[in-house]
């Protein structure tokens, strides 16, 4: 069975969304645990005006000062030119750059048109030469917007076309900012775009949020459609403050649970995952989410596998259930 890589976002999209600084050292502790889990890509802050997100103004520092482990793939959010040479200038090797699908969104969140933003986005990256980084183009609201409702399919298809013209060699995050995306809604626009667009130089990741309860549904079902890499965040927090009434991300552990359950390899600790899931969320209990971390410890590690089921019914004659 094919195996799931899971980019491991709250150093990104979770803290972001924490109104409280939270201290660069904590940061760093936190992003160091989660990276000794096992994820072989992570995303670590962003590359955006301190003004718009003060939270993250200290990405630069962070990355020069987290210990990682060798090989792991980081990634850091840019929204324009500017943010796109501060991300190069911290050394960084991968930048996602993030557009919405739609104009309400996107002025929300960069304060561009969409028109305006792909023209900054084509003359940044084509002005770039040679060794250029790798680059993921998140599609926000690819789904829904809080501000147009239902977004057509269409509308997506025309941006995923745009990205692909002006970078060929490009992974494409098709991102459910709001959370509202059925699970037919994500198979449809994916059973639309992979087979159209994927191949060896296009890739598409799946991006969701868990406002309304489905993100592990959605993220199940981008997979059924050939999507095998997926965004989580672990402890569940996340969200855009430039999208009013988003919740977290998927939480990280319930979508290495419920893939691992599935049969579906993902390489992540889970044992480990969920000790640091505990940790990231304390940082904002309030906007943390997620299943997996309420579930007894011995019951949720023992859910795994054929070879677990002892172990599995001994912690439940334990626990009296
Ligand atoms: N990084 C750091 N500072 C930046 C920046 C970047 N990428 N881009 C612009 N700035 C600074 C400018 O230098 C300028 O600073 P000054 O006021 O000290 O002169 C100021 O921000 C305004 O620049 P401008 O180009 O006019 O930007 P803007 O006010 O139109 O805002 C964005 C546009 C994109 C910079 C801003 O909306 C933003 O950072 N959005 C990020 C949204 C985000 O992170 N959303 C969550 C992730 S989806
Ligand atoms: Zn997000």
């Amino acid at each position: 069975m094919t195996g799931v890589k899971i980019v491991e976002v709250a150093p990104r999209d979770g803290f972001q969304a924490v109104r409280a600084f939270i201290p660069t050292e904590t940061k760093i502790a936190l992003i160091e645990e989660l990276a000794a889990c096992g994820f072989s890509r992570i995303e670590i802050g962003s590359f955006v005006s301190p003004k718009a997100v003060p939270q993250l103004a200290d990405t630069p520092e962070i990355l020069k000062r987290a210990r990682l482990p060798a090989g792991i793939r980081i990634m850091a959010l840019v929204p324009n030119a500017k943010g796109l040479h501060m991300a190069l200038e911290a050394g960084i090797g991968e930048i996602s750059w993030v557009i919405s699908v739609t104009e309400s969104h996107n002025r929300s969140n960069v304060r561009r048109s969409v028109e305006e933003s792909f023209r900054d986005f084509a003359a940044a990256w084509q002005g770039l030469g040679p060794g250029k980084p790798r680059l993921r183009l998140g599609l926000s609201t690819c789904f829904d917007c809080p501000w147009e409702g239902r977004v057509p399919e269409e509308a997506v298809e025309r941006c995923v076309e745009r990205a692909i013209s002006i970078a060929p060699d490009v992974e494409i995050g098709i991102c459910d900012t709001t959370g509202r995306a059925a699970p037919s809604h994500v198979g449809s626009l994916f059973g639309r775009l992979v087979p159209r667009y994927a191949s060896d130089r296009v890739a598409f990741v799946y991006h969701g949020h868990d406002t309304y309860g489905l993100g592990v549904a959605n993220a199940l079902e981008a997979w059924r459609q050939g999507v095998n890499v997926i965004d989580g965040a672990a402890g569940g927090l996340g969200g855009c403050p430039f999208a009013p009434g988003a919740a977290g991300n998927t939480a990280t552990e319930d979508l290495v649970f419920a893939f691992e359950h599935m049969g579906v390899k993902t390489g992540i600790d889970f044992a480990r995952l969920l000790g640091a899931a505990d940790r990231v969320a304390a940082v904002a209990p309030e906007q943390s989410g997620g299943k997996l971390r309420a579930v007894p410890r011995r019951r949720a590690l023992s859910g795994f596998g054929a070879e677990s089921r002892g172990v599995q019914a001994e912690a439940a004659c334990l626990e009296g259930r």
